[in-house]
């Protein structure tokens, strides 16, 4: 996929594992954490998921804007959205094994132990924010190409097809869109530059914004449908293979909560740093993955 026809030149670094890595996992592990370890690239993607989930504050962020994260309301195109009623168990847009289930994602620690230095991904080992977590890590660390499945960076042990992970969630537009730009802004935040958020960024979009795209292979062996945008109002891939997305009796999306609300918190865990945050994401009206790009560094 695109994330691979990156190629930087990794910066010198004595002792690292590898030598030649142009990946950007390899460039930004080397940048933030000087050796290019397995290890270090796991902490990078813990840093990175992380903050895409909390947000950060100005105060925290050294480089530049705050970032809203994922939990906190926000606003694409016009569109109001609010992703928290998916992860906090408010929905039952939770797909397992094919029954839509409610499932607090947030409820071992919130936003706690993922603001903690050193990071984690929940206060304890077995529970669905750690599973959840911890599968992030690994899907977003293979996406940029880092030493997955190595020691010290666990392989990605989730569900291989993202359509099915997300079926029940009806994803709009807009919901996704949000989602990308919050990675794209987490990003910004630790430094990384324009051009290769703008890769990232349009390879989420092309690979996951796309109704009824065919089967694709991005982690494990076989090719599944990936799919993460299924609402009437995603754009349709140029290669749309619909017969292949079963009709998923989706829950529909909640009413967004305008931004500014104060029903954010996460039960059973802590609010994320960032709820409310005045720099709330605002994407203009269609202009597309470059509207999308400008939205992150107007931040
Ligand atoms: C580029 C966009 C996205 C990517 C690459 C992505 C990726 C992933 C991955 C890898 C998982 C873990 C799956 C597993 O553990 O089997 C996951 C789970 C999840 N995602 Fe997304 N996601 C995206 C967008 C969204 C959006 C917009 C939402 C909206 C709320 C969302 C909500 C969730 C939830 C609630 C889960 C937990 C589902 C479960 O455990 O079954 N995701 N996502
Ligand atoms: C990098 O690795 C070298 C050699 O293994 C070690 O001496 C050094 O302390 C490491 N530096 C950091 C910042 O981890
Ligand atoms: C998670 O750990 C933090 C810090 O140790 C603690 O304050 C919090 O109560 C814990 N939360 C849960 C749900 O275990
Ligand atoms: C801050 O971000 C800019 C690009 O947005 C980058 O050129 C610069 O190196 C970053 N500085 C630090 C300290 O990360
Ligand atoms: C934003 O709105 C315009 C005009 O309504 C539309 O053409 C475009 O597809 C929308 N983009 C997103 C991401 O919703």
């Amino acid at each position: 996929m695109r994330f691979s026809t990156l190629a930087m030149a990794a910066a010198a670094a004595s002792g690292v594992v590898a030598q030649e890595d142009t990946s950007l996992c390899g460039k930004y592990t080397t940048a933030l954490l000087m050796n290019n370890t397995a290890e270090n690239q796991y902490m990078l993607l813990q840093l990175l998921v992380n903050r895409v989930v909390t947000g950060a504050t100005q105060e925290q962020v050294s480089n530049g804007s705050a970032v809203p994260g994922i939990l906190a309301p926000g606003n694409v195109n016009g569109t109001d959205v609010n992703l928290l009623p998916y992860f906090d168990g408010s929905l039952a847009s939770t797909n397992r094994n094919g029954e839509a289930v409610s499932v607090n994602f947030l409820a071992d620690g919130g936003a706690t132990p993922l603001t903690a230095s050193p990071p984690k991904p929940a206060n304890s080992t077995d529970s669905p924010q750690y599973y959840l977590l911890t599968h992030l890590y690994s899907f977003f660390g293979a996406l940029l190409q880092c030493q997955v499945g190595s020691d010290g960076f666990p392989a990605y042990e989730g569900n291989p097809s993202m359509a099915k992970v997300h079926m029940f969630m009806a994803l709009t537009n807009a919901e996704n869109t949000y989602f990308i730009q919050q990675v794209g802004a987490a990003a910004v935040s630790f430094g990384v530059t324009m051009d290769d958020v703008s890769t990232v960024a349009e390879a989420l979009v092309s690979t996951f914004n796309y109704r009824c795209s065919p089967a694709a292979k991005i982690v494990g062996d076989m090719e599944e449908l990936q799919s993460i945008c299924q609402a009437e109002d995603c754009p349709l891939s140029p290669n749309a293979n619909c017969d292949a997305y079963p009709n998923s009796g989706a829950v529909s999306s909640p009413t967004p909560t305008p931004s500014g609300s104060a029903a954010m918190t996460p039960t059973g865990g802590s609010s994320p740093t960032n709820t409310g945050a005045a720099s709330t994401l605002t994407y203009s009206a269609g202009a597309g993955v470059a509207g999308l790009i400008a939205a992150i560094f107007a931040l």
